[in-house]
């Protein structure tokens, strides 16, 4: 072979091989490249050392320093490949130890729901069961089993999305005592708790969907007395010894119908702007069934009596946890939250 054609074809071989190595995607394949094209054993590189012996003695120097420059290019390259294929590599991610770790991120109950799993337990304890019902309710429900005359003016209180044929966003729980008595005849005593939907402002203690807790106790023989006894068992339970107070109130479906305060847990009575200076909080509504109620529910009136409560667990949290404003309670801030994990 002539100086010159030797000359062609070995820098046709180093465009070749440096062509190979840009495709060269593992460090394996790249070690296996080095050997085939440069290696001492079986380089294809070796190939153009035979020609050279066979070169007249005036070409050798020339094709000789285009042999060495040929090695040390293909052997930069290859390094250089090398170098790129370690770092981007997964075995050789930077290991930094001295990084600070990312926080871990507990878990917390929501207050409400911690309120509602106290009450529950309470409850539970003094040998009631909990119940639920549909958070779409029928008007008769909601209202006409209530005894809640048509239009009559406790009804403004009530108002909520109306869904087809009488259908409604339930406005309380109370009606769950209507659909428990219907399966369930007396003795029968149970809380349900559930959320319910209302037409009110979202300020600092009202919310338009909140979750309330209905308490009932139906039985022969029972009288205001046992709700009194029972209801200030569970504030001292709840609160811790506590000072509760019934004011005389009016819903359709108790006769009489009471509200039950307690001492406000933020200023211990003295008086402050969560209780506007009275010293009390309102945490339920409560009453003897009106007897009404008792009949729409299928159950004899004549030889059953109950008594009923409706409380609500976000302002009891309030009053629990000090928590200024209700509407916190449905900010999803991750600030607010983790104050409660345990
Ligand atoms: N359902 C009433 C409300 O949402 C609360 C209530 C008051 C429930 C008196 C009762 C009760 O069971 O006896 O405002």
């Amino acid at each position: 072979m002539t100086a010159e054609k030797l000359l062609e074809n070995i820098n046709v071989f180093r465009d070749v091989i440096l062509d190979e190595l840009k495709q060269a995607e593992s460090l394996d394949a790249l070690e296996e490249l080095r050997a085939s094209a440069i290696g001492r054993a079986r380089g294809r590189l070796n190939d153009f050392k035979k020609y050279l012996t066979e070169l007249p003695a005036a070409d050798k120097p020339a094709f000789g320093a285009r042999f060495n420059a040929v090695k040390v290019e293909i052997e930069a390259a290859i390094d250089a490949r090398h170098a790129e294929l370690s770092a981007s590599g997964p075995a050789s991610i930077a290991l930094d130890l001295s990084m600070p770790a990312r926080r871990q991120w507990r878990g917390a109950k929501h207050p409400v729901t911690i309120v509602l799993e106290e009450i529950e337990a309470i409850f539970r304890d003094l040998g009631f069961t909990i119940a639920t019902g549909p958070e779409a309710e029928h008007e008769w429900y909601n209202f006409v089993a209530l005894n809640f005359p048509p239009d009559h003016p406790a009804m403004d209180m009530h108002d909520t999305l109306y869904l087809e044929r009488g259908g409604l966003l339930r406005t309380h729980t109370s009606l769950v005592q209507i659909r428990t008595l219907q399966s369930y005849p007396p003795p029968i005593r149970i809380i349900a708790p559930g959320n319910v939907f209302r037409r009110d402002f979202f300020d600092a203690s009202h919310a338009p969907m909140f979750a309330q807790v209905e308490g009932m106790a139906v039985d022969e023989g029972i009288s205001f007395v046992d709700l009194k006894a029972t209801l200030a068992n569970f504030a001292n339970r709840f609160f811790g010894e506590t000072k509760t107070r019934f004011r005389p109130s009016f819903f359709p479906f108790t006769e009489p119908s009471a509200e039950m305060d307690v001492a406000c847990q933020i200023c211990k009575g003295a008086g402050c702007p969560t209780c506007k200076q009275t010293g009390w909080v309102e945490i339920l509504g409560c009453g003897m069934m009106h007897p009404s109620v008792l009949e729409a529910a299928g159950v004899d009136a004549q030889k059953y009596s109950g008594w009923a409560f409706g409380m609500g667990p976000a302002r009891m949290a309030l009053q629990r946890f000090g928590i200024p404003d209700i509407r916190i309670q449905y900010d999803s801030d991750i600030a607010f939250l983790e104050q409660f994990a345990q």
